[in-house]
C-alpha cells in the first residue's frame, strides 16, 4: 500500500504538489492527499489524456471546497493534457 508519505521523494508527486498550489487546488486540504494519490495513479497509468479522463479518474474523490476545476487544471498542467 502506497500512502502520500510514500511519494515524499517522488519528482512526479512534487510536480503535482506544486501545481496544486499554483492553481489554487488546495483550500482546506482535506481531500488533497487523496487527490494527489489518485492523480499520481492516473498519470502513471496514462489516464490523463484530456480533462474528461481526468474528471472521470478523480470522480471517486470528493472535494467540498474547490468545485474540482482547479484540481483538474492542476493535474492537466502536470500531465500535459489540454485544459
Ligand atoms: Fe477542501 Fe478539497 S480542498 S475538501
Amino acid at each position: 500500500v502506497t500512502t502520500i508519505e510514500g511519494l515524499a521523494n517522488d519528482s512526479k508527486a512534487d510536480a503535482l504538489r506544486a501545481a496544486f498550489v499554483e492553481h489554487g487546488a488546495v483550500q482546506c486540504g482535506f481531500c488533497t492527499p487523496g487527490m494527489i494519490m489518485q492523480a499520481d495513479h492516473l498519470m502513471r497509468n496514462g489516464c490523463c489524456g484530456d480533462t474528461g479522463s481526468i474528471k472521470r479518474g478523480i470522480e471517486g474523490n470528493l472535494c467540498r471546497c474547490t468545485g474540482y476545476k482547479k484540481i483538474v487544471d492542476a493535474i492537466a498542467a502536470v500531465s500535459g493534457a489540454p485544459s
